[in-house]
């Protein structure tokens, strides 16, 4: 009974509905919508500002943390296009020079790669639709008072590749639903697509979370993303890390250096790796995707946790004598602006003094009980892997993102590796 109490409530409330969502998580979504459209509740949005010409929106991009701002910065600063004719080539200026950018990191909810295996799939459904919900809304949190000043956006740019797995289709399908006409970006087909400049005849490894993995996500897409440009069947490896991301930023629960961890995970790859492969005839790997967010920041130092390997007599076949890297983010900013070429929503004309980027991050509602929070007020993991869809009621707050407010390990990461992201944030 739900959807057709669902589909009335909408339509007395004149919501466009052009599909009816089909599961639980779209529904309840969409029944919350459809009583907020003025935009004003939390995890909701106004769809009346959806009309017009939007090219003078900004682009939002949201991941679940400050991982996101590698592709951020990736977007920032890449010139691949020639900004008048959108020939591909360089032309001296920053592609999205005039674009203004929206970013969300749901630091308060990650990491997104371990809601999977703690059965807690529809929970991170959620958690993504309501990401995107905070772009295309007005709202959020500053000083302890609500706010409804943030401008709607015209493209939303999955920066998580575990988002992207678990969430691309699901908000593909509400962008359609909720009649929006605005972009949706993965940075996971962007990333695939990368492949196909790779001219690399050994293997593929996989480096991304344990979500990611598990959930298939790089092998389907990348096998899709090869046939269809005429290419053979690849050979894929993966490797799910739990630590990784939380190593390299810099989570105190976490006790291996950085350098420890990327060994403990290159060598797993080339293990899992070598056990797929015929013995005497193995394929090398030879291109790796950084299918996470952050692993692009230590590539230098999973590099040399290869070559290290190599010199193993025993692990040599299965490594490339040089190895070929794809990350997403610079295929994600070259996906972003071709779709906006496309859609005809590149901004023209530089933005006005007052238009800034803006960057958001996600923290733990400091008002919750006690038992929900960890003495640094982050959310435990009991709680924060006990909670049920269908709830609107923030226990997260969405407030600006400060140099202030930003984890000591993740200052330290953006300010010395993503000098574009830093300058804008205050
Ligand atoms: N941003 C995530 C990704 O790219 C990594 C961190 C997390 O698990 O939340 O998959």
């Amino acid at each position: 009974m739900r959807a057709p109490h669902f589909f009335l409530a909408a339509v007395l409330l004149g919501f466009a509905v052009t599909a009816r969502a089909v599961d639980p998580v779209a529904e309840s979504i969409d029944i919350h919508l459809a009583a907020h459209r003025d935009g004003r509740a939390a995890h909701s949005f106004d769809p009346s500002g959806y009309t017009g010409d939007l090219s003078a929106l900004p682009v939002g991009v949201f991941d679940s943390g400050i991982g996101g701002l590698t592709v951020l910065e990736a977007i920032l600063t890449i010139d691949a296009f020639h900004n008048d004719t959108l020939k591909p080539g360089p032309d001296g200026l920053p592609d999205f020079e005039n674009e203004r950018f929206l970013y969300l990191g749901d630091q308060a909810n990650m990491p997104y790669g371990n809601y999977a295996k703690a059965g807690k799939t529809d929970y991170l459904r959620e958690l993504i639709l309501k990401d995107a919900i905070f772009l295309l809304g007005n709202r959020y949190h500053s000083e302890g008072v609500v706010h409804h000043d943030k401008p709607p956006v015209k493209a939303l740019v999955i920066a998580c590749n575990t988002a992207t797995a678990y969430g691309l289709e699901d908000l593909k399908a509400a962008v359609k639903r909720w009649d929006l006409p605005v972009i949706v970006v993965g940075v996971v087909e962007a990333g695939a697509r990368g492949l196909l400049e790779a001219d690399s005849p050994g293997a593929i490894g996989v480096m991304a979370t344990v979500g990611t993995c598990d959930s298939g996500v790089y092998p389907r897409t990348i096998q899709g993303t090869l046939g269809l440009a005429g290419r053979g069947v690849a050979t894929i490896t993966q490797q799910g890390s739990p630590d990784l991301a939380a190593v390299i930023e810099g989570d105190p629960s976490r006790k291996q250096t950085v350098q420890e961890q990327v060994a403990i995970d290159v060598r797993q790859l080339v293990e899992n790796h070598r056990a797929s492969q015929p013995a005497g005839n193995a394929k090398p790997l030879s291109t790796i995707v950084l299918g996470c967010t952050h692993f692009p920041l230590v590539g230098r130092e999973i590099d040399a946790a290869f070559a290290s390997l190599r010199e193993d007599p025993v692990l040599a076949p299965y490594i490339a004598e040089t190895r070929h890297y794809v990350d997403p983010a610079e295929w994600t900013a070259r996906q972003l602006f071709r779709e906006l070429a496309a859609a005809k929503l590149r901004r023209r004309g530089a933005p006005g003094a007052g238009e800034k980027d803006r960057l958001f991050l996600s923290i733990a509602d400091p008002t919750l009980s006690g038992k929900r929070l960890n003495p640094d007020g982050s959310l435990t993991d009991a709680y924060k892997y006990g909670r049920e869809t269908g709830s609107f009621v923030e226990d997260t707050l969405v407030v600006p993102m400060t140099r202030a407010a930003l984890p000591a390990a993740g200052k330290k990461l953006v300010s010395e590796k993503l000098p574009a992201v830093w300058e804008r944030i205050e």
